[in-house]
Order: C-alpha cells, then structure tokens, then sequence
C-alpha cells in the first residue's frame, strides 16, 4: 500500500462550521474514518508514535478516543482503558471532577483497570484546550501509573493545550497540526 502523505490525511478531516454552537469551526473526524488507507495511515502514525515507548495500555478518552484508542491497542498488541463521562461504567469506579468553559464534568476509570506502576499512552481525536486531557492523565497518574505520552490525531494549536500539557510535564504528540 502507497503511504499517503500528511496533507492527504490532513485533507480527509471534515470541518463543520458552527457545530455545536455559533463561532466553532467543528473538526469532524468521520470522514477520515470511513476512508480505509486514510484509516490506516491514521492509525499506523499514531502506532509509530507510541511503539517506542512499550506501553502495557492504551487509556482512550469518550466518545472519539475509544475508535482511534481501541484500533491503537490493537495494532500495538496492548489492552484498552475507557476513560469515560459520569455515570457510564458500571463497575467500581474512580474519578477526577474537572472545569470546562461553562461549570464542570467528570471523567472515571474501572477502579484496578490501570495498575499502579503501568505504563499508558493516552489517546484522543483532538485536543483543544486541553482540560479534557489534563484531567485524564491527572486520574491516570492518581492510580499510580506512568502517561508516557498524550497521543491525539488533531491539535488546534492556537488553543494552547499541548503546551498546557507539556507545562504539565505530560509529553504529547499529534498527528494533524
Ligand atoms: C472533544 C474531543 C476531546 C475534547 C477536546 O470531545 O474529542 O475529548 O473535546 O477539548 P479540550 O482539549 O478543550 O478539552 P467532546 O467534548 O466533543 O466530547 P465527545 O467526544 O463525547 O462528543
Ligand atoms: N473539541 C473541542 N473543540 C473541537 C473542535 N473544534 N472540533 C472537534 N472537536 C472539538
């Protein structure tokens, strides 16, 4: 199969604008999913990226970052973490309350899922301003584990989140800038 370059990549990423409000312009991911080499080009990036740093697991954030997370796992050889909304595993769980642009959420883990002292590449579709990946790998560090890195098919870096990681001392990388 013929690699296909960044800019091709780049260019199977839809962008919506004002979704789902006024003034955003909406990086739609799906039509790059639904495009096979697009898809496995993503994938084998991102695959490159976190190979070198032996994860024991890939941790994925809701709702976009279990597809890419789930196909990273598998091509890595590695098991799957849902990092999830509230109220929606039905296990034992453990939780970080974070703040967004208006009041606060919450992202939990399967209690045990992440063992102390593991391993974890992070994965999302995008990462903006970063709250939702700050959160993420402080409740993956809070279990004992180790974020080697916070892995992310987009960055919209006028908004300053890989650097907010970084400041955070998580090493980041993406794929689409
Ligand atoms: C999007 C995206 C990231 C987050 C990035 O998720 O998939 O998880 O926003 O924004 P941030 O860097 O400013 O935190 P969204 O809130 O749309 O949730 P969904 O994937 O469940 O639809
Ligand atoms: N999450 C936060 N900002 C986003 C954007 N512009 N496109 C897609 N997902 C997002």
């Amino acid at each position: 199969r013929a690699k296909m370059s960044a800019d091709s990549l780049a260019a199977l990423v839809r962008t919506i604008p004002d979704f789902p409000k006024p003034g955003i312009q909406f990086r739609d991911i799906t039509t790059l999913l639904a495009d096979a080499a697009g898809l496995a080009e993503l994938v084998e990036r991102m695959a490159a990226a976190a190979r070198p740093l032996d994860p024991a697991f890939i941790a994925g954030i809701e709702a976009r970052g279990f597809i890419l997370g789930a196909a990273l796992a598998h091509a890595l050889g590695v098991g799957f973490v849902p990092v999830r909304k509230k109220g929606k595993l039905p296990g034992k769980t453990v939780g970080i309350d974070y703040v967004l642009e208006y009041g606060t959420d919450r992202l939990e883990l399967h209690e045990g899922q992440i063992p102390d002292g593991a391993r974890v590449v992070l994965v999302d579709d995008l990462i903006a301003t970063g709250g939702t990946a700050l959160a993420a790998a402080q409740l993956i560090r809070e279990q004992g584990a180790t974020v080697l890195m916070a892995l992310f098919a987009i960055d919209l870096p006028d908004l300053g989140g890989m650097a907010a990681l970084e400041a955070d001392g998580v090493a980041s990388a993406a794929i689409i800038a």
